[in-house]
């Protein structure tokens, strides 16, 4: 947990699916799907404003709570993950 402080991403891989865990600025936890649904790229490259991350390609931001792309190009929906925080311990539920 302390390698991720608020406002912050990090790639980690639950049973080989790339998820893109966000510590966002409101203290609370998510996990959206690594992949961009626009083209092939890491949603963790890119950056974090307030419930949405940016891709890095193209710049269509996706909400944290629900994998909705609030921008173009990306139309898709990324899927999102339940996370549990437990004991200093953040768990992924796909
Ligand atoms: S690859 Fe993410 S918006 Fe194009």
């Amino acid at each position: 947990m302390n390698d991720v402080p608020p406002d912050s991403q990090k790639l980690v891989d639950v049973e080989s699916t790339p998820i893109c865990l966000v510590h966002a600025e409101d203290g609370d936890w998510y996990a959206i799907n690594d992949i961009c649904s626009h083209e092939d790229f890491s949603l963790s490259m890119g950056e974090v404003w307030g419930l949405e991350i940016e891709c890095p390609q193209h710049g269509s931001r996706f909400d944290l709570r629900t994998g909705k792309p609030n921008a173009l190009p990306a139309v898709e929906p990324v899927a999102v993950y339940q996370v549990k925080v437990e004991d200093e311990h953040v768990y992924v539920d796909l």
